[in-house]
Order: structure tokens, then sequence, then C-alpha cells
């Protein structure tokens, strides 16, 4: 993309000349409070896949992963089992790199944001933007411990007390500085129509559209209560908001040697909990001190486990040697990617991963290779044309992995071997000796293989030994050399399902929300649907003129709310008393559905829905906005 600078205004951009020839992924960069689980690894997974792949097509590549470090939590981790953060963290480092490669994930660099490098940068992009008049110094205001010395908000209270303390906490307000993120505003809107590949999958981007439209307020992005964090350059009293910190190690890790010519990178894959800050932050970030956009963001979706979300209380947590030690590694990645499109949420259970360990990699894929090598050491193959091959969707499969569409990678590429398994029953070559169609089998088992080869990385290797190939693009349709082919071993072992098999009976799946901190503003995608239903939606800004309690009702306010000069005011009865007091709302603007039926309660007639998110404890946080600059009844969307 072009180059846009916070001081010229933004131009429509182009692609980057060299994205042609290179290839930059990257993966988040992870807390390091605890080592990796089944959401990491997938992920990580998903990049090493479009590594792989575009090493495949004769890219280079840059693959980076790594690990976020610094802020309040971390400090906090790292102080409870009595360890310097640093210290705390550095004992984990090594047990993610093993489990990147149990994974066989083969990232080039490994980035830590306590890397002195990374924090040269970091302080170089801070005074740049505060040279480009994009930072100031404000006031932050919190709930305020003094026991604890440290802000609350809050959902953290106990009876409007600090949860540790019993204590009441103190309305405070603390120096901070503050990143002029409203001054994107449009810069932002701008980059999502020109640019609709920067969000994907493509149906993230509307609520993100919605979200930024409805204002974004300024950015706090340094603290004074802690100290572990990079300083500003221009006020060391303060460290850096992490996240500041942290999107920028996608630029650090290009800023070293021979790796500066892969910025910006190609694709940011994430998680849909992290989308506002790769999609709406760090794009503000880049423009203020003037480097090139990344060209996408991929927010995948979520894993629960047997239905449920993973958590430590649960006791669920998929680490890395559960998901490797169930039918090994390639039959874990495969399941993954194979059992859902990436973009959806999925549910991983041991039971589902060994039936298609089974019942695919093993029936289908193992058991093709196996008899066809077997067949081949015994009578050997004769060259000829493969009639075979026609039948494999090649065009298709390299564009479903170039669109991040693995699951349909892989159903092409099993319809391809379901071919193959009839055409061996058809001739019967154990009983023909038919050496052309041993080689017509063997050929095509070169060629799916390497198209497989990103997802099963270790199986496609051996395969390629077996029949003496190279795992390379070029040879796909190349016809496979004649050699002499040696029985391969099994590749896929069977696995039983026993009673043993912790999770052979899946629980009832429960509908998981996905609860996650509700500010900044958080995609909870349940499914994807289509444009046409979104727009059945009439979301427009309102803004709260009275707010009012209701007889009887403990939950609920009675809201009166300007809609503006067409639809004029309605009332809306909000679950949101045990979270606001009314003077925080009054005056407030908000996003209201505004064609939803009349709903009754408590004897009066709701007119509409609010929008408000929920996070981890179940406390409701209005989209809300303080002073956006926009007209009380404009359309949302
Ligand atoms: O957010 N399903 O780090 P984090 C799918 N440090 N993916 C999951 C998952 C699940 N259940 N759980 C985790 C941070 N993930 C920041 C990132 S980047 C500049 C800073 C994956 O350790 C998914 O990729 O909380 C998600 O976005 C990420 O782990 C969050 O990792
Ligand atoms: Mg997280």
């Amino acid at each position: 993309m072009a180059k846009t600078t916070s001081k010229k205004p933004a131009k429509k951009s182009k692609v980057s000349p060299s994205f042609a020839n290179t290839f930059y992924v990257t993966t988040p960069i992870y807390y390091p409070n605890d080592v990796p689980h089944i959401g990491h690894a997938y992920t990580t997974i998903a990049a090493d896949i479009l590594a792989r792949w575009n090493k495949l097509l004769g890219k280079k590549v840059y693959f980076l992963t790594g690990t976020d470090e610094h802020g309040k939590k971390l400090q906090e981790t790292a102080e409870k089992v009595g360890k310097k953060p640093k210290e705390f963290i550095d004992a984990l480092i090594p047990e993610f790199k093993k489990d990147w490669e149990r994974i066989n994930a083969k990232y080039d660099h490994f980035i830590r944001t306590t890397d002195k490098q990374h924090e040269q940068v970091v302080q170089e992009m801070l005074q740049k933007s505060f040279d480009n008049g994009d930072i100031y110094l404000g006031e932050y205001e919190g709930l305020y411990c003094v026991g604890c010395e440290a802000y609350y908000t809050e959902k953290d209270l106990v009876d409007g007390c600090c949860p540790i303390h019993k204590k009441p906490v103190e309305k405070l307000k603390e120096k901070s500085y503050f990143f002029k993120l409203s001054k994107y505003k449009d810069k932002l809107l701008k980059l999502y129509k020109e640019h609709p590949e920067f969000i994907l999958p493509k149906e993230r981007a509307n609520y993100v559209i919605a979200s930024v439209k409805a204002g974004l307020p300024d950015l706090s992005i340094s603290r004074t209560s802690f100290d572990w964090g990079i300083p500003l350059p221009f006020d060391k009293k303060h460290v850096c908001y992490v996240w500041f910190d942290a999107l920028f190690n996608y630029y650090s890790g290009t800023q070293i040697k021979g790796k500066e010519e892969f910025w910006p990178a190609n694709i940011h894959l994430i998680g849909k909990d992290i989308l506002w800050f790769h999609v709406v932050y760090w794009p503000a970030f880049l423009m203020s001190v003037g480097l090139d956009l990344p060209k996408s963001v991929f927010a995948h979706g979520w894993w629960t486990v047997n239905g449920d979300k993973m958590s430590k209380s649960l006791g669920n947590v998929v680490k890395i040697d559960k998901l490797v030690g169930i039918a090994g590694v390639d039959s874990a990645r495969y399941f993954l990617f194979r059992n859902t499109a990436f973009g959806q949420d999925g549910d991983f259970s041991e039971t589902a991963l060994i039936e298609r360990h089974n019942n695919e990699l093993a029936n289908k894929l193992g058991n093709l290779v196996s008899r066809v090598s077997a067949l081949a050491e015994r009578y050997g193959l004769e060259k000829t044309s493969n009639s075979l091959l026609p039948k494999l969707a090649i065009k298709k499969i390299k564009s479903h992995y170039d669109n991040y569409e693995f699951d349909k990678a892989l159903n092409e590429i099993f319809a391809f071997i379901d071919i193959c398994n009839e055409y061996v029953q058809t001739n019967k070559p154990w009983e023909t000796e038919n050496k052309k169609v041993l080689y017509e089998l063997a050929d095509s088992i070169k060629a799916f293989t390497i198209l497989i080869s990103p997802i099963i990385p270790e199986t496609a290797e051996k395969i390629s030994k077996i029949f003496s190939f190279d795992l390379n693009i070029d040879q796909i349709e190349e016809p496979l050399k004649v050699s002499k082919i040696i029985k391969a071993p099994i590749l896929f072992q069977k696995i039983e399902i026993t009673k043993q098999t912790e999770l052979k009976v899946p629980k009832k799946k429960i509908e998981t929300k996905i609860n996650k901190p509700a500010i900044p503003g958080i995609v909870s995608m349940a499914e994807m649907i289509k444009y046409d239903d979104f727009a059945k939606l009439d979301l427009r800004v309102g803004k709260i003129k009275s707010v009012a309690d209701i007889d009887g009702a403990d939950k609920l306010y009675n809201l009166s709310v300007d809609l503006g000069k067409t639809l004029g005011t309605k009332t809306i009865l909000a679950g949101i008393k045990q979270y606001y007091k009314k003077e925080e709302l009054k005056d407030k603007l908000i996003i209201v559905i505004t064609n939803l039926e009349p709903r009754k309660m408590k004897g009066l007639e709701s007119q509409g829905m609010l929008l408000a998110a929920s996070n981890e404890e179940h406390t409701k946080v209005i989209l809300i906005s303080p002073s956006a600059d926009i007209e009380v009844g404009s359309t949302v969307g």
C-alpha cells in the first residue's frame, strides 16, 4: 500500500509491488503467562501452513511469531510466584519454542517484546508519533485502590470495594499521554472502503465499521502506576501502553538484518478476540508514524472443547502435549483445518479427531499409499500418461489456499484420493499386475501429496521419499520418474475409540458465548450471516435524553432516546441498571436497533434495543460514545 502519513492525506493506495514475490505472515505475540494451548496452536499452525504454501509457490517467505511480555498482568503473574517478570518469562520461552517444534511450526524468527531492538523501535515510533502531534498529555480517570496502588474497573469491584482490601475505591485522575485516535476516524473508514481485503473474513468488517463510525475516543497510551513496560522517550516517568508496544512487533521484527524487505505484512493472522486492536489501533498507529499498512488482517474463529469454553477452572485446557499425543502431529493439524472452515468457530473433541484420523487419514490416504507402494515394490512401475490427473482440481486447490479456505482445499484433495482408491478397486492391479495402472496411481499420489504438504508436512515428506519426488509445485504435473519403490511403513496407525477415550461421548453442546473484555469493541460472531440479513437491521445513533427507574424492576431502566428528525424520541427499556448510574448515561450517544417489534415489559413498551456487549463477568457495556462527531438519527452500517 502507499505510504500514508499524518501530514499527507492518504492517497488511493496501491498494492506494494513486493507482495508479488515475498510473503510475510505473522501470528499474534502471545502472553507468556502460561504455556500455549490449542487456541494458540491453531493460529500458529495456520501461519505455518501459509508460510509453507507460499514457499512451495517459490516466494521468499518470512514467518514471525513471539511473545508479548510487558504490562501489569504479567508483572502481577510473576509477582504471585515471587519472581521478577523477566525471570518468570525467561523460563517459559523454551516451553513455547518446544511446543512450536512439536506442532511442526517452522517460524523464521521468534520476537520478544523485551528484546532491546524491539524496545528501541517502539521508542522511535512513540517519538515519531509525538513529533507528528498525535500524542498529548491528558488525564486518565479510573477507580483507584491505594492499598493496591492500582486502578480497577467497575466490574472488578465487590460491592463497590476493592476485591482485595475490601475498602472503597477512589475516583482518581492520573496524568497520561493520549494518542489522537479520533483524528484517524475518516482515514480508517476510507481504508476499509478502498481495501475490503484489509479485514478478513469480510463479514467481520460490518461491525468494525459501525463501531468506528460511532466515534473513536482518543486512547490513553501511557501509565505511571506500574513500571513493567517501555518508558516513553519524551517522559520517562511513563511506560508505554502494552498494545502500542505489542503491535509494533510486526514492524520491529522486520527491522533486523536481511528482513527489511518484508515490511509491510501480507497477512496478520489473529483470533477474533483481538480484531479491534489490529484493524483500528494498528493502522492508525502506522498512519501516524508514516509506515506502509499491512495488506490483510485475518481474524479466525474461536475454539471450544466439547462445547465448553476452555478455562483453567474447568480443567479442560487442551495443551500441546495432549493435542499431538492423541494421533500425532499431522492428524492434529489436519483435524483443526478440516473440521472447521477457517474463520468460523470450532469445537474440539478427541473423538472427532480420532474419527477423522481413522476414516480419512488412515483408511483413505494411508491405505492408498500403502497398497500402491506394496504393489509397486512387487511388480514395478511402467511410465504412461496419467488418466487420473485431470480429475485433480489443481487450480481450485491453489485458489483455496490463497483465499485461506483450507477446509475446501482438503475436500478437493480427498475427493481425488477417493477417485484413486476407486481406480485401485476397479483395476485390481494385484490380479492384473498392471505396471501402468500402478504408475498412474503413484504419479497421482505425488500430485496430491505436494498439494497437501503444507498441512501434513511430516507425512508428505515420508511419501515423497517412498516414491522419490521433490515437494515442489512444478512437480505436480511433471511425470513421476520411475524408481525402485519400497513398501511404505504404516503412515497412520488406526486408533481404537475406547471407553477410556476421554472425550468419547461429547457432552451436550452448550451455546458458549465468547466472553471477552467488552471494550475495545469485540466481534463475537456466532455464525456468518449474509450481508442482506445485516442490512435488514435499522441501526441508528441515538442520544439518551433521560433515564428513569421502573417500579418493581431492579435491572431495567426506562430510557428516552432521541433518534433524530424522522424517528423522534423512543422509549427503550434496557437491562443495564446494575452496570450504569443514571448520570453516566444521560446525553450519551448509543447505537439502537430501531426496527425490532415493540416488546412489553413491566407494563411498558420498549420500542427498540440498544447495542451492548457482555464481558467475562456478564457485566454489560454499552457501546457508547460521549462526544462523537455524528448527528443523532444517522444510520449505522
Ligand atoms: O491477545 N480459539 O495474547 P493471547 C482460537 N498478547 N484461538 C485462540 C483461542 C481459542 N480458544 N485462545 C487463544 C494476546 N487463541 C496479545 C496479542 S498481538 C500484537 C498481541 C489465539 O496470549 C488467537 O490467535 O491472549 C488469539 O487472538 C490469541 O491466541 C490471543 O493470545
Ligand atoms: Mg487473551
